[in-house]
C-alpha cells in the first residue's frame, strides 16, 4: 500500500470531545435529550446531519432558517474550544505514525467531514506533513459516503485499493470500505464489524504493520 488516509476529529486529536461538549450545550439549552451514545452516531457526521441527529428528540420541530441559527450556535461554541489547541492536543501515537509513514516514504492524507479542518491542523503544527487534505469544504456527501476518500486517493494519485483509512467513526469506516479501501478502526470504532484491523487507538501500534 503506498498511502494513509486519517481521519482528523478523534484519531489525531481529541476534538472529538469538544464536538461533544459543544452539542450538549445547545442540547441543553434547547431542552432537548443528548447523550453519549447519540455522541456517537454524530462521528464523521457532516455539522448539519449532525443537527438533525439532535432533533430527532426535539418535541418541537425547527424551521431550515432556525436549524441553520443552532448549527451556527454551536460553531460558535466549538470554535471558542478549540481556540488555545496547542501541538499537546495531538493523541497519543499520531505523531509517531505520521512520522514513521513520512520516513517510510509513504503518502498520508487527511479525510475529514469538518469545515474546521485547516484550523485545527495549523494550531496543531502539522499541516504540512499531510500530501492532501480533504474538509468538509470540499466534499458534497459526507460518510458514510465514500467522496471525501476517493477524493483523497484521487488527490494523492494513487488508486483506492492501496490506501489504508484510520478512522473512528461507524460512518468512516463504512466510507473506507465503499471506497475500496482497507480500514483500520480505533476508538469508537474498533469493534466496528465491517473495519479489517482494530486498535485501541494509535498508541502502542506500528502503523507501517497495516500497510
Ligand atoms: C467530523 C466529526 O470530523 O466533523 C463530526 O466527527 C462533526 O462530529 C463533523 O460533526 C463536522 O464538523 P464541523 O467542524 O464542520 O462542524
Ligand atoms: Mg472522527
Amino acid at each position: 500500500m503506498k498511502a494513509v488516509i486519517f481521519d482528523l476529529d478523534g484519531v489525531l486529536v481529541s476534538t472529538d470531545e469538544y464536538h461533544f461538549e459543544a452539542w450538549k450545550q445547545i442540547a441543553n439549552e434547547e431542552h432537548i435529550y443528548f447523550d453519549r451514545n447519540i455522541n456517537d452516531r454524530l462521528r464523521g457526521v457532516s455539522r448539519m446531519g449532525s443537527l438533525e441527529i439532535i432533533l430527532e428528540r426535539s418535541r418541537i420541530s425547527y424551521s431550515a432558517e432556525e436549524k441553520k441559527a443552532l448549527a451556527k450556535r454551536k460553531n460558535g461554541y466549538y470554535i471558542s474550544k478549540i481556540k488555545n489547541l496547542t501541538p499537546n492536543d495531538m493523541l497519543p501515537g499520531a505523531l509517531i505514525s505520521i512520522n514513521r509513514l513520512k520516513n517510510a516514504g509513504k503518502l498520508i492524507a487527511i479525510g475529514s467531514s469538518s469545515k474546521n479542518t485547516l484550523l485545527i491542523l495549523e494550531k496543531l503544527g502539522i499541516k504540512e506533513y499531510f500530501d492532501a487534505i480533504i474538509d468538509g469544504n470540499q466534499i458534497k456527501k459526507s460518510k458514510p459516503d465514500p467522496e471525501v476518500f476517493l477524493l483523497g486517493a484521487q488527490k494523492l494519485n494513487v488508486e483506492p485499493q492501496q490506501c489504508l483509512v484510520v478512522e473512528d467513526a461507524a460512518s468512516g469506516v463504512e466510507a473506507g470500505k465503499s471506497a475500496g479501501m482497507k480500514v483500520l478502526g480505533v476508538g469508537s470504532a474498533k469493534n466496528h464489524p465491517l473495519a479489517d484491523y482494530s486498535a485501541d487507538s494509535l498508541a502502542g501500534i506500528d502503523i507501517l504493520r497495516y500497510i
